[in-house]
């Protein structure tokens, strides 16, 4: 997910830093928008370290990018901590004197703010009125906590944790919005790696940690989805979507097959096992009855995207994810047209994978082709970025 974290002139700008560090560390995109006065408190190095993007609190910077309008157009979240009386009197209303200010009007993410400012100034009927006019634009208010404060003061005031403002803040941005471009729409994700057992205690699998395709299945509930995600061999906390867990491919067909029947769009990102054990063991398999070696023989899985794409329905989008090793750009190209041609479906989802790239990583790289073999759109950064990428084309 791409997030600006706006940073407002107060002493919990420093517990900033640590709301801006949470959001990173789990994979988001993170654009800091601080005001003049946050500056005073925490410098720009520390938002750009700990961000890993360049900070600004301009508006005449980047004025080619158009950027006191594009970090609001772009942005999934918006998270202002701490947000002073003052951001929240100019917020109430919509006060765009800075990039802060700009940034927010021009966006229809969700906002979070995260009050911090002393008892009195807190309880005032101007800040108490501003407060009820955010709430009821539907904008989210975090804290603030009741204790001590910077002075020898304590009450209500303080800004709440950062581990609590991630999580309200990551909670209002999964809250399905009514107005997303997926709104009612019905979407299908398979992701996770596919496991075929060759005896009570093992199995053939794959590396996939499912993590591209979770990230897919978040972004389109954002979006206003009713998802359905089909997880092979992963552990999916069901915020917002049904979760279908299944292990071997028979099982993923099978529940892929049956979920597509309704759906509108159907991604099929799971690492699917191309062949399975010929026969499975009822008993774990014993060195001393093989020997030195064991062969084992293995038949073909059937093709579950071939299969789908062979039983789409008029109006229905079937997407494929293609992992090649090939490190030729132009001849990765070439395999993943002539495998969109192979499987029959709308668009496919290339990227490189090897023993260090792709999986387990919290960014990727990819390309997405057409069914006519065009490049439609490419993206890379955090897989939560990513996801919304691919989705701008899908949806
Ligand atoms: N896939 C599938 N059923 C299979 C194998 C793959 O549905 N038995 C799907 C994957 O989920 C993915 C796409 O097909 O969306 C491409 O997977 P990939 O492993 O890249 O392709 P393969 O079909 O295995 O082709 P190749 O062996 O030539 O790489």
């Amino acid at each position: 997910m791409r997030i600006v974290v706006g940073v407002a002139g107060g002493i919990a700008a420093y517990k900033a830093v640590q709301v801006v560090r949470e959001f990173v560390l789990a994979g988001h995109e993170v654009h800091v928008v601080p005001t003049a006065s946050a500056l005073r408190f925490v410098g720009l190095p520390t938002w750009e370290a700990i961000s890993r993007h360049d900070v600004t609190d301009d508006l005449f910077d980047h004025v080619a990018e158009v950027r006191h309008v594009g970090l609001g157009q772009s942005a999934d979240l918006i998270v202002v901590a701490p947000a002073t009386a003052h951001t929240l009197a100019k917020l109430a209303h919509g006060l765009s004197d800075d990039l802060l200010g700009t940034t927010i009007l021009a966006s229809d993410a969700p906002l979070v703010v995260a009050p911090a400012m002393h008892t009195e100034m807190w309880r005032n009927p101007a800040t108490q009125a501003n407060v009820a006019t955010l709430r009821e634009r539907g904008i989210h208010v975090v804290g603030p906590a009741d204790g001590r404060l910077t002075g020898r003061d304590s009450g209500p005031g303080r800004m709440s944790e950062p581990h609590e403002i991630v999580e309200a803040a990551l909670a209002a941005a999964s809250s399905p919005s009514a107005s997303g471009d997926l709104a009612g729409r019905r979407v299908v994700i398979t992701a996770g790696g596919t496991r075929e057992p060759l005896d009570p205690v093992r199995f053939i699998g794959n590396r996939s940690t499912g993590r591209q395709g979770v990230e897919l299945a978040r972004a389109a509930v954002r979006r206003g989805a009713e998802v359905t995600l089909i997880a092979a061999n992963l552990e999916v906390a069901a915020d917002g979507l049904t979760v279908q867990n299944v292990s071997t491919t028979a099982e993923l067909q099978e529940a892929a097959l049956l979920a597509a029947e309704t759906a509108d769009l159907v991604i099929m990102a799971a690492a699917v096992a191309d062949y399975r054990p010929a026969v499975v063991a009822d008993e774990k398999i014993k060195k001393d009855v093989q020997g030195d070696e064991l062969a084992l023989r293995l038949v073909r899985n059937p093709d579950i995207l071939h299969e789908l794409s062979i039983a789409r329905r008029s109006g229905q989008v079937v997407v494929g994810f293609a992992a090649e090793t090939e490190t030729d750009p132009d001849a990765q190209l070439a395999l993943g047209r002539a495998k969109i041609a192979r499987k029959g479906c709308d668009y496919l989802v290339l990227n490189r994978v090897g023993w260090h790239e792709g999986f387990a990583s919290a960014e990727n790289a990819v390309v997405v082709l057409s069914a006519s073999g065009d490049i439609v759109a490419e993206a890379s950064g955090s897989k939560a970025s990513v996801a919304d990428r691919i989705l701008d084309v899908l949806a």
